[in-house]
């Protein structure tokens, strides 16, 4: 990516919360200062603070066995290392869960609960595509030395970005909000406030499973242009094997 050394500052869709996660555990990308996660469903927020407290908690091995189920790990265990370390609403939420979980098997509470963003149960089996932050020891452990870098933001996205001083931010990143109308009713409001927020030489990264040339279109239109892309196209075979066909689409502010 260019210009990386000069990333201090992100706004990005909470989601699953990958994408800061993986950010945080980059080699060369250590003089990030803050990452601020938005998503609207209250949910995704309580998962990535549950994600967070784990990942501070656990070891790298216990973490991947934990996921890919390869021991048991009694609920009561696991939500007694990380309860204390993840906020109010979150220790609520997954008092309730665990409580009445039926399991003793906390995966399988995790599982059953809904909450969690599912595809990342079955994206560790590709890891190093999909959650990089895990495929490596030296990836997590540097993840865990930058988790306090994230911040998490609730509701729509371009409200909380609004919030932010004009220039502020070096990358904002949209994952498929630009998408669907579901998601984001107005565009158009959501790039020109990324253009406002981002500063002189900021980068909008946005991943799309739509038209790729329709949105670099869209987003050219509104002071923008494109300096890289990696095209990918609905593929039927790799969606089989559980891949995604989205394009990744990187753009710079005009002068
Ligand atoms: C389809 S997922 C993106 C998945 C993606 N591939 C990734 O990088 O994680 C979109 C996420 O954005 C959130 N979202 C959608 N519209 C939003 C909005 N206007 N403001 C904040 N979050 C939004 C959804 O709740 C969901 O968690």
């Amino acid at each position: 990516m260019n210009d990386q050394k000069e990333i201090k500052k992100v706004f990005s869709i909470g989601s699953g919360g990958d994408f800061a996660f993986s950010f945080l555990s980059a080699q060369g990308l250590e003089q990030i200062e803050e990452i601020n996660v938005c998503d609207v469903r209250q949910m995704a927020n309580i998962s990535i603070d549950f994600k967070i407290g784990l990942f501070k908690n656990l070891e790298y091995e216990e973490t991947l066995k934990l996921f890919l189920g390869q021991e048991l790990f009694y609920k009561e265990q696991i939500y007694k290392k990380i309860r204390e370390t993840i906020i109010l609403p979150s220790r609520k939420i997954f008092d309730f869960i665990l409580r009445n979980c039926k399991e003793d098997n906390f995966l399988k509470c995790l599982k059953n609960s809904g909450l969690w963003y599912k595809n990342s149960f079955w994206q560790i089996k590709n890891k190093t595509e999909y959650l990089p932050y895990l495929a490596t020891k030296e990836k997590y452990l540097l993840l865990q030395k930058n988790l306090d870098k994230i911040s998490i933001y609730s509701g729509d996205f371009n409200e909380n970005l609004k919030l932010f001083k004009d220039n502020y931010f070096a990358l904002i990143y949209m994952s498929n909000i630009l998408d669907s109308k579901k998601y984001c009713q107005e565009p158009n409001k959501y790039l020109q406030a990324a253009r406002e927020k981002l500063n002189g030489r900021g980068l909008l990264f946005i991943i799309t499973q739509n038209n790729s040339k329709k949105m670099v279109k869209l987003v050219e239109g509104h002071g923008f242009y494109a300096c890289e892309k990696e095209l990918h196209k609905f593929n039927i075979i790799s969606c089989f094997f559980g891949h995604y066909s989205y394009s990744l689409l990187l753009f710079k502010k005009n002068e």
